[in-house]
C-alpha cells in the first residue's frame, strides 16, 4: 500500500554531475547512493560523510523510458482502480527535475507521453474489452495556484486567462469529507474525449519561464478520473477515483533569483509544500492531529495521504552537484512518505433506485409468505404495487390457453376479493361491448361469421 519510487533526470544545463550509483537488485527493493566530494564548495557542506544512501521501492536511472515508468508505477494502480479501489500517483521534486514530464509527458515525440495519457489509454482499453461490466467515466482537472483553486476544464471561455477561470471552493461536511464546489466533472465516453479534456486543461495551466525551467509549471494540478462500474442487471456499483498529481516544484528563492510575480508564486509554492511536509511528518509519527486543513492541497488530497487510497509517490531529482542539497532533501522527504500507512478499501455500494425496487419485491414476498403461514387475514389495504401485480396475474390467467391454469393468490382474502372484482369488471365490460361488436359485424356483412353462435 505504500510505495515510493525515484526518477533521476539528466540536467539540461552544463553541469558537473555528482557521482551516484543506483542498485535495483537489493532484497528490500532498490537504493541510490550519492558520493559527495570533500571539496564541494558551492553546494552541500560535507564535513563527515562521503556517502549517502537512500532506499526506495524502485529507482529509475536516466536511461529509463516513459513506457517502463508507466508499467512499473501506473499500471498496478490503474488495475486497482478498475477493481474499485481509489488510487493516487503524485510527483514531488525540485523545479526542473521532471515532474511534469513524468506525469503529463513531453511534446517532442509520441514516446514521450507521460503517465496521464498512458493511463487513460490503458483504462479505456480495459473498459472496451471487459464485457462483464458496464463502466461510466468522468474527469476533472483542478489547479491550485497561489492558494486559490481553479477549474481547468471550463469550456465557456475560449482563450482565457487564469483569473477568468471559475474558482473552486472547498466545503467540509460534518464527517470531515470534502466537497469541491464549482469543480466541473465532465463525462468522457472514450480515450479521445479524455485526451481532449487533458489538452484543454493543460492549455489553461499556469506556466512561466524561470532561470532553471523554460516551462515551469507554477501550480499544483490534480487530474482525476472517476470510474463507476457495475455488472449488467446488478444493483451493486463500484466507484473509484484516480488522482494524478503534478506538484509545483520546490525551489530556493535566492538560488532562482526570483522577483515580482515569480517570487510571490514561489512563496505560495513553498508554503503549501511546507504544509504537505507537516501532514506527512504528523502521519509518519502517528500523531493524534493531522493538519490537513492548513492548506488547500492537503485538504483535497486528504484521502490520498493516510486515507482510503493506494498511493504511489514519485520523487524526481536532478543529479547535478548544485542540486545536491535539494536531491538529499527530496530523498529524505520521500522516505518519510513511505512510512505512512494507507487503508484502501473496496468502494462498493448499492444503487438506491435498484435497491428500493429489490427491497419492495422482497418485502412483498415476505408478506405473502407470512399470510400463508399464519393464515390470518391482514388488516391493511392492498398497495398500488400489489394491485398492479394482481391485474397482470389476472390478465395472464385469462390469456393462458391451458385449461389447467390457476391463479396463485395465496390465502390473502383481500387479494382473492380483488381478483373476483377484476374478473367481474372484465366480464361486464365484455358483455357491454358485445352489441357494438355485433352491429359492426352486421354492418360490414362479414362473410363466414356465425352470428348466432357469436351472440350465444
Ligand atoms: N526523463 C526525461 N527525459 C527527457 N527530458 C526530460 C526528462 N525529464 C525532464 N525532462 C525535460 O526537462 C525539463 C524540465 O522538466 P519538467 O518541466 O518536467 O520539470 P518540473 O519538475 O515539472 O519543473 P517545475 O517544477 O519547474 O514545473 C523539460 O524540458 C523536460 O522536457
Ligand atoms: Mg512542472
Amino acid at each position: 500500500n505504500k510505495r515510493q519510487v525515484l526518477t533521476i533526470t539528466s540536467d539540461l544545463m552544463p553541469v558537473i554531475q555528482v557521482v551516484y550509483s543506483v542498485n535495483n537488485d537489493e532484497a528490500a527493493g532498490a537504493s541510490v547512493e550519492f558520493v559527495v566530494p570533500k571539496d564541494l564548495g558551492d553546494g552541500y557542506v560535507n564535513n563527515k560523510l562521503e556517502n549517502y544512501k537512500f532506499r526506495f521501492r524502485r529507482v529509475f536511472d536516466q536511461t529509463a523510458g516513459q513506457e517502463e515508468i508507466f508499467e512499473t508505477i501506473a499500471q498496478p494502480v490503474a488495475d486497482r482502480v478498475l477493481a474499485g479501489y481509489n488510487g493516487t500517483i503524485f510527483a514531488y521534486g525540485q523545479t526542473n527535475s521532471g515532474k511534469t514530464f513524468t506525469i503529463t509527458g513531453g511534446a517532442r515525440s509520441y514516446g514521450d507521453r507521460g503517465i496521464i495519457p498512458r493511463t487513460l489509454s490503458y483504462l479505456y482499453q480495459h473498459i472496451i474489452q471487459d464485457s462483464t461490466m458496464v463502466y461510466t467515466t468522468h474527469i476533472s482537472y483542478l489547479e491550485i495556484y497561489n492558494n486559490v483553486c481553479y477549474d481547468l476544464l471550463d469550456r465557456q471561455l475560449e482563450a482565457c486567462r487564469l483569473e477568468d477561470l471559475p474558482t473552486v471552493t472547498i466545503m467540509h461536511d460534518s464527517e470531515q469529507n470534502i466537497q469541491l464546489r464549482n469543480l466541473s466533472i465532465q463525462q468522457s465516453a472514450n480515450e479521445e474525449e479524455a485526451l481532449n479534456l487533458l489538452f484543454l486543461g493543460d492549455t489553461h495551466r499556469m506556466t512561466a519561464e524561470t532561470l532553471l525551467n523554460k516551462a515551469s509549471t507554477r501550480s499544483h494540478c490534480i487530474f482525476t478520473v472517476y470510474l463507476c462500474g457495475r455488472q449488467p442487471g446488478s444493483a451493486t456499483v463500484r466507484r473509484s477515483k484516480l488522482h494524478l498529481v503534478d506538484l509545483a516544484g520546490s525551489e530556493r528563492v535566492n538560488k532562482m533569483a526570483l522577483g515580482g510575480q515569480l517570487l510571490t508564486e514561489a512563496k505560495y509554492i513553498n508554503v503549501s509544500l511546507h504544509y504537505l511536509e507537516q501532514v506527512i511528518i504528523s502521519l509518519s509519527e502517528s500523531r493524534a492531529h493531522i493538519p490537513y486543513r492548513n492548506s488547500l492541497m492537503t485538504s483535497v488530497l486528504r484521502d490520498s495521504l493516510g486515507g482510503n487510497c493506494m498511493t504511489t509517490m514519485i520523487s524526481t531529482i536532478s543529479v547535478d552537484k548544485t542540486n545536491l542539497k535539494e536531491s538529499m532533501s527530496t530523498c529524505r522527504f520521500a522516505q518519510r512518505v513511505a512510512l505512512i500507512k494507507n487503508e484502501a478499501v473496496l468502494n462498493e455500494e448499492e444503487d438506491p433506485v435498484l435497491l428500493i425496487a429489490r427491497l419492495k419485491r422482497e418485502n412483498q414476498s415476505l408478506r405473502d409468505e407470512l399470510a400463508m403461514v399464519t393464515g390470518e387475514p391482514r388488516q391493511e389495504q392492498l398497495t398500488q404495487y400489489e394491485i398492479q401485480k394482481l391485474e397482470v396475474q389476472v390478465k395472464d390467467f385469462l390469456e393462458d390457453t391451458d385449461p389447467e391454469a390457476t391463479l396463485a393468490l395465496g390465502t390473502d382474502l383481500q387479494k382473492i376479493r380483488r381478483c373476483f372484482t377484476l374478473l367481474k369488471v372484465l366480464s361486464l365490460s365484455a358483455t357491454q361491448c358485445l352489441p357494438t361488436v355485433l352491429s359492426q359485424l352486421i354492418r360490414d356483412k362479414a362473410p363466414n361469421v356465425d352470428l348466432y353462435s357469436t351472440a350465444r
